[in-house]
């Protein structure tokens, strides 16, 4: 396990340091995707999830025809073992892609996003005007169950605009990348659309809920 994950890991920051953009298998065991698929879907559930921000900090504001998921941040102290397992798996992650690429990412902000049917995210790249702490872009989907025609695909854009590639988001799938050179957009799905996304980030201002 510890093996298998350490050479997922270097394959991950290999293809992070050639392409700049890593689509396959997750970090994330298939156990552990299944207990935060799970968990999501009960705190949503329970309403804990809010309408997603376009922005950040003082400029940051809710604009549903731009994006249409709700977000629940993990906290610094995560609140389950679950989301406990996933912050160090993704921090042995974050490490080593210090190691390699010298990126000076220092933290990872993640957040559980729930895109209801019928809802996207149009086309951006991860940075917004007033920040430039996001170094590398992390997905983590956690779709038991998803078929082709189901939609909700991850589309990447090279940095001059044209497709690299259409991501379905299936469980047991993860997308790393450069977060201020892809441009990608999330494609509207017919049935609601989980996953852990994040960010590597150089340091820490203060971040709007
Ligand atoms: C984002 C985003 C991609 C995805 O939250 O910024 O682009 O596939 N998510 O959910
Ligand atoms: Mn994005």
């Amino acid at each position: 396990m510890k093996h298998s994950s350490s050479r997922l890991v270097t394959t991950i920051v290999d293809t992070l340091a050639t392409t700049g953009c890593y689509v396959g298998p997750s970090l994330l065991s298939d156990g552990l995707t299944l207990r935060l698929s799970e968990r999501l879907q009960w705190l949503e559930s329970e309403g804990a999830l809010q309408a997603a921000k376009v922005g950040r900090s003082s400029g940051a504001r809710m604009n549903s025809s731009i994006r249409g998921d709700t977000t629940l941040w993990l906290d610094d102290a995560p609140q389950d073992e679950a989301e406990a397992a996933a912050v160090r798996v993704i921090d042995e992650l974050r490490e080593a892609v210090n190691q390699t690429l010298f990126l000076g990412a220092f933290e990872t902000e993640l957040h559980y996003a729930h895109y209801p049917p019928g809802a996207g995210y149009a086309q951006h790249v991860d940075r917004f005007g007033d920040d430039d702490a996001r170094v590398v872009s992390l997905v983590f989907y956690l779709n038991q169950h998803w078929a082709q025609d189901d939609g909700g695909q991850l589309a990447i854009y090279e940095p001059a605009g044209a497709l690299l590639q259409r991501v379905a988001p299936h469980a047991g799938t993860m997308v790393a990348f450069l977060s201020e050179r892809f441009p990608h957009e999330v494609l509207a799905a017919s049935k609601p659309r989980l996953s852990l996304t994040g960010w590597m980030r150089r340091r820490s201002p203060p971040r709007t809920r």
